[in-house]
């Protein structure tokens, strides 16, 4: 057990050298109950999420007439040609007298913006290999909100329970050791790290499908990362897009606090405290041919000479304010999360 575990560590290191993975922070754009992708046109949408990324974001986006580079004037990503959306769920408490708050996001290892959320492009392990960026207009949905069941939950979201800000245990691939697919069980002392891949062969025709997921597919056997190779209904590789959010859980960490029965004391804002509706939404917005010239140069980390980048303060300045006017419990305590029915657990 302990050799194979050892053995696991130094394959996932070696893995992780031997791969480009770009990785940078992108600060909070805005908290609200808008969902361009799933909902567009709905104000409110039915779960409030927390997005990053251009200042374009809208609660309509048609890939037809919204361009998302020459419609932003700023973005809260590092590197400021990505004008792209990214966005998730957010995550609420509910104490022991039914009332909820947000749980509120924190900034990452290593990286200097606020809250949001870390991009990972990962181009994969064959150094070789093509990979084709995005085209303009696509976008992709992975996991399903109303999804109740872990054997449904793709093999690249998961919840790792950190016990200290240093995030330790630190190290080895997302979704692999302890990570679970459900929501942590107990309290962590650093909080969540919340992971969510993305599929990375594309059918090479459709920028994007009624499902939002058609069009993507992982590979077919193996993974991107050791270099899996695409099926033949989905041949193009395209970057393996990956999302870390850290929530920081710590203030909840009263155990006589949680609900009296026992139960699952955190909720996705879909009304969720299995864990298992996590999702993730992508709109790509990258200026011009950045993303592919990213991929050719191999880029890594969050500087890389093709690319330009913007300062941390920068990335934190461009914000957004919410569309769907509400108290969405960052401050105050709510009755219920914003749009969902007060649970009956
Ligand atoms: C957002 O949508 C509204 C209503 O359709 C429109 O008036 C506004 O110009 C749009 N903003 C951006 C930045 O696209
Ligand atoms: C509910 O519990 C929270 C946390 O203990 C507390 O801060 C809040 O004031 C309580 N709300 C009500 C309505 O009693």
């Amino acid at each position: 057990m302990l050799l194979k575990a050892a053995v696991t560590a130094v394959a996932a290191a070696q893995l992780a050298m031997a791969q480009e993975l770009m990785r940078f922070g992108c600060s909070q754009l805005t908290i609200d109950r808008i969902d361009p992708l799933v909902n567009p046109g709905s104000l409110p949408s039915p779960h409030v999420h927390q997005l990053i990324g251009g200042n374009s974001l809208n609660v309509s986006m048609s890939p037809e007439d919204h361009d998302l580079p020459s419609l932003s004037t700023c973005t809260s990503c590092t590197y400021s040609e990505d004008f792209s959306n990214y966005w998730t769920a957010n995550v609420y408490y509910k104490a022991r007298n039914g009332s909820y708050k947000r749980v509120p996001q924190m900034t990452n290892l290593g990286l200097g913006v606020q809250a949001g959320m870390t991009v990972y492009y990962i181009r994969g392990y064959q150094a070789s290999a093509t990979v084709t960026a995005f085209k303009p207009g696509f976008r992709m949905l992975v996991g399903d909100p109303s999804n109740r069941d872990a054997s449904r939950v793709p093999s690249g979201l998961c919840f790792r329970c950190e016990e200290n800000l240093q995030q330790n245990p630190f190290g080895g691939a997302p979704c692999t050791g302890s990570d679970t697919k459900a929501f942590p069980k107990g309290t962590c002392g650093g909080g969540w790290r919340v992971t969510v891949t993305f599929p990375s062969c594309w059918d090479g025709k459709n920028t994007d499908t009624p499902d939002h997921k058609s069009h993507v597919t992982y590979p077919a056997s193996g993974t991107f990362e050791s270099g899996g190779a695409c099926p033949s209904t989905h041949p193009v590789k395209i970057p393996q897009v990956m999302y870390e959010i850290m929530y920081d859980t710590r203030q909840f960490n009263n155990k006589a606090d949680w609900p009296a029965d026992g139960s699952q004391p955190f909720y996705w804002s879909h009304g969720d405290n299995t864990g298992y509706g996590i999702h993730g939404d992508y709109v790509f917005g990258w200026k011009g041919d950045a993303l592919q010239k990213a991929m050719d140069g191999k880029c890594s980390g969050d500087r890389c000479a093709p690319l330009q980048r913007q300062t941390d303060a920068q990335a934190i300045a461009c914000t957004k304010e919410q569309q769907a006017k509400e108290d969405i419990g960052t401050d105050t305590w709510l009755d219920a999360i914003p749009g969902q029915l007060t649970p009956t657990v």
